[in-house]
C-alpha cells in the first residue's frame, strides 16, 4: 500500500482533526460556561477521581487482603474444632470440646444431632467477607458446610454436617472481617468535604471582584455610572479593574477635551460673526447685503446647534424611564407637526436610561420623518437584553448607498430638494452619538410603509 501512504496519512489527519473539533465543542457545549462552576470542576474532578482510585486500590488490595487473612485464621480454628471433634471422646454434651473452643480460639461450639444444613442463604450485598470465608472454610474443612454472615450482627455462624452430628460454631464477626476500614472511607470522604467546603468558599470571594468588574465596564459601556467601584481581589483581577479605571478616566478626558474644544472654537466664531452682522448692517440695503444677510444668519443657525451637539451629553444621569410614555410624548409631538402617527410599546416599559438624551434621540429620527413623510409609525418593544425604538415613515427613504453618509454632521441631501425647510443636518449625527453613548446603535432601512426606517437599538 506504499502508493497510498501520503494521502492515507492525510486522510487519518483529517479524520483526527475532524474528532478533535467536534470533540472540542461537545466538551464545549456540556461543560459550565461560567468561572465559577468551571473552577469548582477543576477542584472537584480530580478530587473525586483520586478518591475513588485510592478507595478502589485501598478495597481491592488492603481491605480484601486483610479480611481473606483474617477468614483465613477463623477457618484454621474452625478445622481445629472439626478435628478436635474427631478426637476428642464424646462426653454428654462435649464440655471438653466446648471449653478448649473458647479458652483457646474464642469459638461458641454447640453440637446438634444430625440434620441436613439449612439451605444457603442469599449473598449478601458486601460480599467480601462471605466469599472470603467459604472459600478458605471449603479449602480447609472437608465436610458440607453453611455459613451465614449476615443473619447476627456481630457473630458468624458456620454449620458443618459431620457424619452423626451437626457441629454449630459461632465466631465473632470482628476476628473474621476488616471492620474498622470503613473509618478510612470515612475519613476520607470527610476530609474532601471539607476541603470542598473551603473550595467553594474561597472561590467565590474570588470571583467575585472578576464580576464586580465585567458589572462596572458594562455600565460604563451602557454610559450609566460606575457606582464605588475598587480593585479587589487577587492581584491579575486588580490590574484589570485599575486598567478599567485608568481607560475609564481617559475616555473620559477625551469627550471632555473634544466638548471644552469645540465649544472654544464655537464660541470664536461666534464672536466673529457677530462682528460680521455688525459690519453688514453699516452697508447701504441692496439685495448683495439681503444675501449676505441671509448666508451669516444660516451660519449663525449652524454654529448655534453645531454648540448644542458639542455640549453633547449635560452629564444626564441614567434613571428609570418610561419609554412607553416617552414614545407618546413624541407621537403627540409628531402629530402637532401635522403628521398622521401612531405608537405602540411592548414589553415592560421601564428602562435604566438617559431619558432626556433618549427622547432627544428618537425626537431626532422622528422630526425627520414628519419633515418627509406624512404618515409616521413608532414602534418600542423590549425584552431581557435590548430596547428597540423603531420610527417608520412613507416618504422617500435614503438610498442604500447614502445610508453610512447621512450620519455626518451637517450632510443634509436635501439641500438641493428644499433648502429653507431643511434642518442643519445634526439630527442624524446626534441620535447616533446618544446611542452609542448607551452602548447602543442607531440603523437605517427600508420601511415596509414605504419610507425609511430608523431604529435606535440600546441594551438594558
Ligand atoms: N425619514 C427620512 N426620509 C428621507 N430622508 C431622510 C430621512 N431622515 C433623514 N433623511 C435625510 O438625511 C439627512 C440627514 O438627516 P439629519 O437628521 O442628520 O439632518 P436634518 O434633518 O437635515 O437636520 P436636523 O435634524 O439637524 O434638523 C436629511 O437631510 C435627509 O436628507
Ligand atoms: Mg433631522
Amino acid at each position: 500500500m506504499a502508493e497510498s501512504g501520503p494521502s492515507g496519512f492525510r486522510l487519518v489527519g483529517g479524520w483526527l482533526k475532524e474528532a478533535n473539533t467536534r470533540f472540542a465543542a461537545w466538551f464545549n457545549r456540556v461543560t459550565p460556561k461560567g468561572l465559577y462552576p468551571r473552577s469548582l470542576l477543576i477542584i472537584v474532578t480530580p478530587m473525586v477521581i483520586l478518591q475513588s482510585v485510592v478507595a478502589f486500590v485501598f478495597m481491592e488490595r488492603h481491605y480484601s487482603t486483610v479480611t481473606r487473612r483474617l477468614s483465613a485464621a477463623v477457618s484454621q480454628d474452625i478445622s481445629a474444632v472439626v478435628a478436635l471433634y474427631g478426637v476428642l471422646p464424646r462426653d454428654k454434651d462435649f464440655s471438653a470440646l466446648r471449653s478448649i473452643a473458647w479458652r483457646n480460639l474464642r469459638l461458641k461450639v454447640d453440637v446438634l444431632p444430625p440434620a441436613p444444613l439449612p439451605p444457603p442463604g442469599p449473598k449478601p450485598f458486601f460480599s467480601v467477607l462471605d466469599s472470603a470465608l467459604s472459600r478458605e472454610i471449603g479449602a480447609r474443612v472437608k465436610e458440607p458446610f453453611w455459613i451465614d454472615t449476615v443473619g447476627r450482627s456481630n457473630l458468624i455462624e458456620v454449620r458443618i454436617k459431620m457424619e452423626d452430628a451437626v457441629l454449630l460454631v459461632f465466631a465473632p464477626r470482628n476476628a473474621a472481617y476488616a471492620s474498622n476500614s470503613h473509618i478510612f472511607l470515612l475519613w476520607m470522604v470527610g476530609t474532601s468535604l471539607v476541603l470542598l467546603t473551603v473550595a467553594i468558599l474561597f472561590l467565590r470571594n474570588q470571583i467575585r471582584p472578576i464580576e464586580n468588574l465585567a458589572d462596572a465596564a458594562e455600565a460604563f459601556g451602557k454610559g450609566r455610572d460606575v457606582e464605588n467601584f475598587r480593585p479587589r481581589g487577587a492581584r491579575e483581577v486588580r490590574r484589570a479593574a485599575v486598567a478599567f479605571l485608568e481607560m475609564k478616566r481617559r475616555i473620559e478626558r477625551q469627550i471632555e477635551q473634544r466638548t471644552t474644544m469645540l465649544a472654544g472654537v464655537s464660541h470664536d466664531m461666534r464672536t466673529i460673526l457677530t462682528r460680521f452682522k455688525l459690519e453688514l448692517a453699516f452697508l447701504p440695503d441692496g439685495a448683495d447685503t439681503e444675501a449676505l444677510k441671509k448666508d451669516v444668519d444660516e451660519l449663525q443657525g449652524m454654529l448655534e446647534a453645531y454648540l448644542a451637539f458639542a455640549r453633547g451629553d449635560p452629564g444626564e444621569q441614567a434613571a428609570l424611564t418610561d419609554m412607553g410614555q416617552v414614545i407618546e410624548d413624541l407621537r403627540l409631538n409628531a402629530e402637532r407637526d401635522g403628521a398622521t402617527a401612531e405608537a405602540s410599546f411592548m414589553g415592560p416599559p421601564l428602562v435604566e436610561v438617559k431619558g432626556d438624551q433618549l427622547k432627544r434621540c428618537i425626537g431626532n429620527l422622528v422630526n425627520n420623518a414628519v419633515r418627509h413623510a406624512r404618515r409616521v409609525a413608532i414602534t418600542g418593544t423590549r425584552d431581557a437584553r435590548w430596547l428597540i425604538v423603531t420610527v417608520d415613515d412613507d416618504g422617500p427613504g435614503i438610498p442604500e448607498e447614502k445610508r453610512e453618509e447621512v450620519f455626518r454632521p451637517f450632510l443634509r441631501l436635501d439641500d438641493a430638494r428644499n433648502q429653507d425647510d431643511g434642518g442643519s443636518g445634526l439630527g442624524l449625527a446626534i441620535a447616533r452619538d446618544i446611542a452609542r453613548a448607551h452602548g447602543g446603535e442607531v440603523l437605517l432601512a427600508d420601511s415596509p410603509m414605504g419610507g425609511l426606517r430608523a431604529s435606535v437599538r440600546v441594551p438594558v
